[in-house]
């Protein structure tokens, strides 16, 4: 049934501008995946101790970042961010304390519930468009002041909007007082490519970035690297908690994408400069939208933003449509697919393997979606607020270990929640195990579509 389904949605022929980044543009792959799906047969190395062709292929990877190691994964960047916060938080014994930016993934709270480490929330400043935008390096530093037990930072750059942070001044702020930056940067795979991209975060003074070429690279899914740069990381206990994280019959057509991928970019930037001229035309075009707003430059400086990553066509909603609508008529009369989109805007994900047809599809569709929008005209949308402030009451490892129970939502008030929710994407939980349940959280959840809720039995 799956696969007839995927069969009929394919003849449709509808554009992928979410990912994976390879876009399924079979140009950009190895011609025969099959024959790659081995096992550790002699000569083929092991994931879990490498010492043959999968480390030398690490190297590779290690080199295009600036990294002075790199784990590969098979289980996406979700495995490299549970093994990091396990490693990070075991150096401070009883009083693993994580200071974590609540915009995080859920596999950043999947890391809190592995480990058993206590966040300690950071927020991101909020745009003029109601999104999360970058961390403002004080503002870790005044966190890091009052919260010295704190045994690293746990940070997301870029975001899945493209916002990226001032990770070279929060990395100094971070090492001055004594603890390990982990950045979760698996949409910034990219980066190293493209010259108007911002820096690597392994290169700016991360300690650890976790980093998925299948978002944002021609990869297969599930394509992770774990990049490690500095003294600061137990790589052994990284290594050891990358085993635990993973399957122990890592997929060998993964693997070797992964390396054909850095191998064949890294060999023929002219396919990164071809993108570059039809992404830089892809916004020129859209840049002077009367309903919606394609996201730029212009954000740079404004809400802890220090870099935007243009490769994500990002269009706020202004008037006479929603975000969610701009989608639905993209995918129904232009036959093209986004990332995501909400009530306030909308997410194109390009990619180097883009085509030429796909974004003049793109700029058909969005321009002529705009002028219907524009004439409709109606109301300025308002912002809705990012999220909540969030109050951890017990560690999500506990939340997750102790007896729960069912409730109605609206008896939840007052609760201690052991479930986590989010919508995906972005997969950031609106609640996470041993948070306190308020009425504000119930309302959200409400607008969600949400009506049950596990809480932690008798608290
Ligand atoms: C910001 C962020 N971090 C981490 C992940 C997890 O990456 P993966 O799907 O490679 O496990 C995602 C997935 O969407 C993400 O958006």
């Amino acid at each position: 049934m799956l696969y007839d389904t995927m069969i009929k949605y394919l003849r449709k022929d509808i554009y992928p501008f979410h990912m994976p980044g390879h876009k399924r543009n079979a140009s950009m792959m190895p011609p025969d995946l099959l024959s790659l799906d081995i096992t550790e047969i002699p000569g083929f190395d092991n994931l879990h101790n490498a010492e043959g062709v999968i480390r030398s292929a690490q190297e590779t990877a290690s080199a295009v970042y600036g990294a002075d190691a790199c784990l590969f994964s098979v289980n996406g960047s979700s495995a490299g961010i549970i093994a990091a916060i396990c490693t990070a938080c075991e150096i401070c014994g009883e009083h693993r304390n994580l200071l974590m930016a609540r915009n995080s993934h859920v596999s950043a709270f999947s890391g809190l519930v592995f480990s058993g480490a206590r966040p300690v929330y950071i927020y991101p400043e909020e745009t003029a468009y109601g999104l999360c935008g970058g961390i403002e390096p004080a503002h870790i530093k005044h966190m890091l002041e009052i919260n010295p037990e704190c045994a690293a930072v746990f940070i997301t750059s870029p975001t899945y909007e493209g916002f990226v942070s001032d990770i070279k001044t929060i990395a100094e702020y971070v090492h001055e007082y004594g603890k390990l930056l982990i950045v979760d940067e698996a949409h910034g795979a990219h980066f190293p490519f493209y010259d108007t991209t911002p820096e690597p975060a392994i290169r700016l003074g991360a300690d650890i970035a976790i980093i998925s070429p299948h978002k944002t690279l021609p990869a297969l899914s599930q394509s992770a690297l774990t990049l490690i740069r500095g003294e600061r990381v137990d790589v052994d206990r990284l290594k050891f908690f990358m085993r635990v994280c993973q399957t122990s019959s890592p997929s060998y057509i993964i693997m070797s994408t992964i390396d054909y991928t850095f191998q064949s970019l890294s060999r023929n930037r002219g396919v990164y400069a071809t993108y570059a001229r039809r992404l830089a035309s892809a916004r020129a075009a859209l840049s002077e939208l009367s309903a919606f707003r394609l996201i730029g430059e212009e954000m740079t400086g404004t809400a802890g933003i220090y870099a935007i990553d243009l490769s994500k066509m990002l269009f706020v909603a202004l008037r006479g449509m929603s975000g969610y609508e701009l989608e639905r008529r993209l995918t129904r009369e232009f036959k093209i697919q986004l990332e995501m989109s909400g009530d306030r805007f909308a997410l194109a994900l390009t990619s180097v393997a883009d085509t030429c047809e796909g974004f003049e599809r793109l700029i058909k569709g969005v321009t002529a979606v705009d002028a219907l929008a524009a004439n409709k005209g109606g109301e300025t949308l308002r912002a809705p607020r990012v999220f909540l402030r969030a109050e951890c009451r017990i560690t999500p490892r506990q939340a997750s270990f102790l007896p729960w129970e069912l409730l109605g939502l609206h008896n939840s008030t007052g609760k201690i929640s052991a479930d986590l929710i989010s919508a995906y994407p972005p997969g950031i939980p609106v609640l996470a195990p041993g948070e306190l349940i308020t009425s504000e959280i119930v309302g959200r959840l409400s607008d969600m579509g949400v009506n049950q809720i596990k809480t932690v039995k008798g608290l």
